[in-house]
């Protein structure tokens, strides 16, 4: 039985090229991989992962033709309305993480309604990354601990690792041990830049549309067996 990630992220990558391979417009390839991400959830569920982290809109995605950006905010809504009462029975938290300033109301209202309604599971913590980027969360940890300085709630030498860290979207949540990207690319796409410092990083060049349960547990495997050493001589269990 292999060890299973207690927290795996993903990048959804492959969308676009999955549809443009058969002739079809983008926006199909968001949609079918908007029901991926349903079955993937699912099959974390299953597989008693602890935390999901879905990037499923960076901050840089609000520079593709407008029409694309409404398009893949529309599939979000729509998933959210009909997958809310689903979420809620499966036990699931979620969690929106990202610079949410620039969402459509309808979507932001939907995303408040479900993180209010699942506060108290105590299954799976799902978290979507919305107008999520790496750097801006950075930059809003930084700017959020130089005001404390600046109103003299904070000494700048009292700024440590674990106060940084709370500061930033994840909160409380430990880094990914695990983080796949799929369709083909090897880099991190300004994810979860202070996070993935130790986490693992798996590359497939399967694009995310189809990717399945035995990709999952084949990603789960390779995982398995790395040697986690975070900088140290030995492995260190997490
Ligand atoms: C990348 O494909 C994918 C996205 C920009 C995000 C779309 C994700 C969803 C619709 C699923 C989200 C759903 C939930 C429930 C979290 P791409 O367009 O960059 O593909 P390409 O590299 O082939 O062009």
């Amino acid at each position: 039985m292999p060890k299973i990630p207690a927290h795996i992220a993903f990048i959804m990558d492959g969308n676009g090229r999955w549809a443009q391979r058969q002739q079809l417009p983008r926006k199909v390839g968001h949609r079918v991989g908007g029901e991926n991400a349903i079955r993937m959830i699912k099959a974390c569920c299953k597989r008693g992962v602890k935390i999901l982290t879905l990037f499923a809109f960076s901050s840089e995605n609000w520079n593709r033709p407008k029409q694309e950006v409404t398009e893949i905010l529309h599939i979000l809504r729509t998933l959210f309305d009909r997958e809310v009462q689903q979420i809620h029975a499966l036990n699931i938290c979620m969690r929106v993480i990202g610079d949410l300033s620039h969402l459509p109301s309808a979507l932001y209202t939907k995303i408040k309604e479900i993180e209010c309604l699942t506060r108290d599971k105590t299954g799976l913590i799902l978290v979507i990354a919305i107008g999520y980027g790496g750097q801006w969360d950075i930059l809003q940890a930084v700017q959020a601990l130089a005001q404390q300085v600046s109103q003299g709630l904070l000494r700048a030498e009292d700024i440590t690792h674990e106060r940084f860290s709370q500061q930033l979207q994840l909160l409380d949540l430990p880094a990914p041990d695990l983080c796949i990207r799929t369709g083909g690319e090897y880099r991190i796409s300004n994810f979860l830049l202070w996070h993935l410092a130790y986490s693992e990083l798996y590359f497939t060049s399967i694009l995310w549309p189809d990717f399945n349960d035995l990709a999952l547990d084949e990603a789960i495997t390779a995982y398995t067996a790395r040697d986690r050493r975070f900088g140290t001589l030995h492995e260190i269990t997490a």
